[in-house]
């Protein structure tokens, strides 16, 4: 199987076992036959093998107490910079198995899980200092297999993104493509029997070929985290087709450190470099600056206000709920809904307008009441936005998100709600709210009669008046603290 020509069979032999052992292997690569389980019960990670300069490490990460990632982690901060299986996590288990025969396998038998390169004739794995993971075999120039191609939430200085490739968040809600001349920010939406929508686009950074110009017919277009501190677009040439520059472009310290750029989970694309003399990541770019242009500052049907006043409902009387939102949130369309307009019910709200109102299209209308015709008589439009002053009508034809406040009365927005959505939140919520409130009341009421009975009996007095202070509900502080971080991490 394998061919011991600059190793002898007892070297081997040994360095195999190292290997399986997990000690942590001073040597960057893996050959032929290697095989390794979890052993500790507790660790957070595994290190299998590091890259020449140990900076990196392919691990087996733990993930939500008990699963297991296959990971290339760096391991000063065990910030994973790439993971094999990241929506299918195997469970952490002697039973799970990594395996190296040409194929790079990690198979599960508790979970079925059966990942694998799918590739034939590697010989050697190896970790770069890149933090690349590559197959190679020995008669081929080029590797057979990197992780570089197979990118996750994390794209590492050097490592080239493509039009074939894909960024996703964590928690799968959004994707970071490449189109013709663009690169994009897209929410994605279940698959649902009802839904033609797969993606939205809600950020959108088109080259300015400011260095270089877009060759039609030469190929598409790429992108990169280049070391001088920013991101590039770039086509045939070395020089870049777009820059976006970092708050560290070609500065020394941190031009010289390690740049990484990430898919957060609130949908925005972050950099970072690593500041070895603080062992942190430094934010060093955002691609959204601003919390209310984010996806879901607020959840659907909610107000984001510019400038920190906090999220509200669009429609007055539901009250926003951190982590709910207003109503639940809808998906698909209203296609396959009951005909006779009894299937959704209409809030309207001036001062308000999608938050990327620049990607929807737009049509010009004579007033608001044609804007809104346009939209009522369509199953597929979830809302309007009419522009009183210009005569734009912007069509939603996807489910409502956060909606920004502008505070210009002359944006009036129309908006359909998915008649058991809105009653769940506000009917439900409100008479499980009072039905609460009067249970506890009861409750409480009951307590308070007889600890005062007991109070009178031994003659203890004038007690009571402490005990009240100590009732406002802790609901409203966490609603706002929360809020207050989501603004503070969309800030610099
Ligand atoms: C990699 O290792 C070198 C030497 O230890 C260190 O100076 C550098 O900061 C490390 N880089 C990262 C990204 O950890
Ligand atoms: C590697 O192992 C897998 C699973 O045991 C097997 O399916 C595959 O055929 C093997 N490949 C080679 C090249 O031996
Ligand atoms: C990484 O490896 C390449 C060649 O393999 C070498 O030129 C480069 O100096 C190395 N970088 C670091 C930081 O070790
Ligand atoms: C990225 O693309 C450039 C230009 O095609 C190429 O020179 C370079 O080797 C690629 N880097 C990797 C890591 O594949
Ligand atoms: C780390 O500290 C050294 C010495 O104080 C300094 O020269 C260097 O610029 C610092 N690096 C970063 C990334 O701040
Ligand atoms: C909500 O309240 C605002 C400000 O008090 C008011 O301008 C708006 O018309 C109200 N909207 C609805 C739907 O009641
Ligand atoms: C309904 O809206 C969708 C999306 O905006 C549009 O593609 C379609 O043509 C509209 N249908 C009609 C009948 O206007
Ligand atoms: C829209 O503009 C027209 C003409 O300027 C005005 O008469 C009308 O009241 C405005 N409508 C709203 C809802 O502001």
């Amino acid at each position: 199987m394998f061919r011991p020509t600059h190793m002898s069979p007892l070297l081997l032999l040994l360095f195999l076992s190292l290997a399986t052992a997990l000690t942590c292997s001073a040597s960057p690569q893996i050959h032929i036959g290697f095989s390794a389980s979890p052993q500790s019960q507790t660790a957070p990670f595994e290190s299998l093998f590091t890259d020449p300069t140990g900076n990196f490490s392919l691990c087996f990460l733990r993930q939500n107490q008990n699963h297991l990632a296959l990971a290339v982690i760096h391991v000063a901060s065990l910030q994973p910079l790439w993971l094999a299986n990241p929506t299918h996590l195997a469970s952490w288990s002697h039973t799970t198995r990594l395996s190296f025969n040409g194929t790079l396998l990690l198979s599960d038998p508790k979970t079925n899980l059966l990942w694998s390169t799918a590739t034939t004739g590697g010989d050697t794995l190896l970790l770069l200092n890149t933090s690349n993971l590559q197959i190679l075999n020995k008669a081929k120039a080029t590797p057979i297999w990197q992780s570089f191609d197979f990118p996750t939430n994390t794209l590492v200085q050097d490592q080239n993104f493509t039009t074939a490739m894909s960024l996703s968040s964590q928690n799968g809600l959004y994707s970071l493509r490449l189109g013709n001349d663009f690169m994009g920010l897209y929410a994605n939406y279940p698959e649902n029997d009802a839904s033609s929508l797969g993606q939205l686009l809600y950020w959108k950074r088109t080259a300015l070929e400011a260095k270089e110009v877009i060759k039609q017919g030469q190929g598409p277009i790429y992108a990169r985290v280049n070391k001088e501190g920013y991101l590039g677009m770039y086509q045939t040439s070395a020089k870049p087709i777009d820059v976006q520059k970092f708050d560290s472009f070609q500065q020394t310290p941190t031009a010289s450190s390690f740049l990484f750029v990430r898919l957060e989970p609130d949908g925005n694309l972050k950099g970072y470099y690593w500041n070895s003399n603080k062992s942190s990541w430094v934010l060093n770019y955002q691609a959204i600056t601003e919390t209310c242009e984010l996806p879901l500052p607020c959840g659907s049907y909610g107000l984001c206000t510019p400038g920190g006043s906090g999220c509200s409902c669009l429609d007055n009387r539901t009250r926003f709920e951190p982590g709910v939102g207003c109503f639940g949130g809808s998906n698909g369309n209203l296609c396959s809904e009951k005909i006779g307009g009894d299937s959704y019910s209409v809030i309207r709200r001036t001062g308000v307008e999608p938050p990327h109102k620049e990607l929807d299209g737009h049509v010009t209308t004579p007033s608001s009441a044609e804007c809104e015709g346009l939209c009522e008589r369509n199953c597929s439009c979830w809302g309007a936005m009419y522009n009183n002053v210009s005569g734009f009508c912007y069509i939603m034809d996807y489910p409502i998100g956060t909606m920004s406040g502008s505070g210009e009365e002359y944006k009036i927005g129309y908006f359909k709600v998915r008649k058991s959505e809105s009653g769940k939140n506000r009917v439900g919520v409100r008479v499980g709210v009072v039905v609460g409130v009067m249970v506890g009341i009861v409750f409480i009421g009951a307590g308070v009669w007889m600890m005062r009975m007991r109070w009178r009996r031994k003659g203890v007095n004038g007690m009571l008046g402490e005990e009240n202070g100590s009732s406002p509900g802790p609901y409203r502080n966490l609603g706002f603290d929360s809020f207050k971080s989501i603004e503070m991490s969309g800030q610099r």
